[in-house]
């Protein structure tokens, strides 16, 4: 059979789930040294945290089975139970999570619409944060998700985060970023992976999304809020022992495959070119890191000439030299952020402290006053 007649195998496009691990992390996980990782005693996993700490610019990370534990649990740590979390409309949180933060931390859901954003604008955090009175329960948490994955991965940029960011923290607000995908965030605006989460107080990041790990996603930020999120995970059943067998290809996936994720974009962007030459479909044209169709109305949208959708496709495809995604941001952003961890607004000890502990803030928890209920 020749190139043309031969029957190649299927490009699977269902989700960037479906990644393999490569015969490198395979190779990886066969040599991993372990040890009980709930002792904190598996080298492969401390390694992998300290990985991801260093690539995020955070104090310290954690590995977690999924991503959506990863999110339950950073909602956990931030909020107190009965107070309300800003997210976005469309949401992973909101849409795929089971209503978790409802189920898990006895949150509140206050929905806010984007529209074409993928992130809340700083007006729209301002409206919706609510004070904690008699007859309402104060926000405790701003979850903002990037890329935004029910719309197409549509990326935020750093400055968009941080105006959503500021206007939460300048109300007393943390705020989680749902990175599930922040690294195609960062590779489709050409930035560090730290530009995004020098603004937030958590940041999740998983890497078995078109990263080829075969398990998990780190959750990462201060060193108080990672020791309680290590308490929330266990008590959610994440605790696992010798975890250094998937930590230890995962790890590769975030040391060599991030940057290779601009080829998916540009094999996207090919993608959607082609597509556009087709008779009756459409990729959509906004800057978005996947690829969903829609057909468009013969009468109201004319289709894109295909030469039009050729110099689309060559504009998505990245020749210049491309700065690192693991580049630390400047050290004033990382001053500045480490200024928020230790609380001027209030300490971190206050933000993080496990709900019901009397630890750190002297039995206070959560990040508002306790409440009884
Ligand atoms: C934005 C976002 N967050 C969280 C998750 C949950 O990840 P997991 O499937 O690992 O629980 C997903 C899954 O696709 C996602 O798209």
């Amino acid at each position: 059979m020749d190139e043309t007649t031969a029957v190649r195998e299927p490009v699977d496009l269902r989700s960037d789930t479906v990644t393999m691990p490569s015969d490198r992390m395979r190779e990886a996980a066969a040599n991993a040294p372990v040890g009980d990782d709930v002792y904190g005693e598996d080298p492969s996993v401390n390694d992998l945290e300290a990985t991801a700490a260093e690539v995020l610019g955070t104090e310290a990370a954690l590995y977690l089975p999924s991503g959506t534990m990863a999110n339950q649990t950073a909602a956990r740590v931030h909020t107190e139970r009965g107070q309300e979390a800003i997210v976005e409309t469309e949401s992973h949180v909101v849409r795929y999570e089971n209503a978790g933060f409802a189920q898990h931390s006895g949150v509140q859901i206050r929905p806010v619409d984007a529209g074409d954003r993928a992130v809340p604008s700083a007006a729209q955090v301002a409206d919706a944060v609510i004070a904690d009175d008699l007859h309402r329960p104060g926000t405790g948490l701003l979850c903002l998700e990037n890329t935004h994955n029910a719309k197409g991965g549509l990326v935020a940029t750093p400055d968009a985060i941080a105006a959503a960011a500021e206007a939460a923290h300048d109300r007393d607000v943390p705020v989680h970023l749902d990175g599930a995908r922040l690294a195609n965030a960062a590779v489709a605006a050409d930035v560090p992976l730290s530009a995004f989460a020098a603004h937030v107080d958590s940041v999740s990041l998983c890497l078995s999304k078109g990263l080829g790990a075969p398990v998990g996603t780190v959750l990462a930020g201060s060193e108080a809020f990672v020791a309680t999120a290590r308490g929330v995970r266990k008590l959610l059943g994440g605790g696992m022992r010798q975890a250094g067998l998937i930590a230890a290809p995962a790890r590769l996936a975030l040391t060599e495959n991030v940057a290779r994720l601009a080829d998916d974009h540009a094999n996207a962007n090919r993608l959607a070119a082609g597509i556009d030459g087709l008779d009756g479909l459409r990729a959509p044209a906004r800057r978005r890191t996947s690829c969903s169709l829609t057909r468009p109305s013969r009468q109201s949208t004319p289709r894109r000439s295909s030469s039009a959708a050729r110099t689309r496709a060559s504009s998505g495809a990245r020749s210049a030299p491309r700065r690192s995604v693991f580049a630390p941001t400047s050290t004033s952003t990382r001053r500045r952020s480490r200024r928020r961890w230790s609380g001027s607004r209030r300490s971190s000890s206050d933000r993080v402290a496990p709900r019901g502990s009397s630890t750190a803030s002297g039995g206070g928890g959560g990040n508002r006053r306790r409440r009884t209920r």
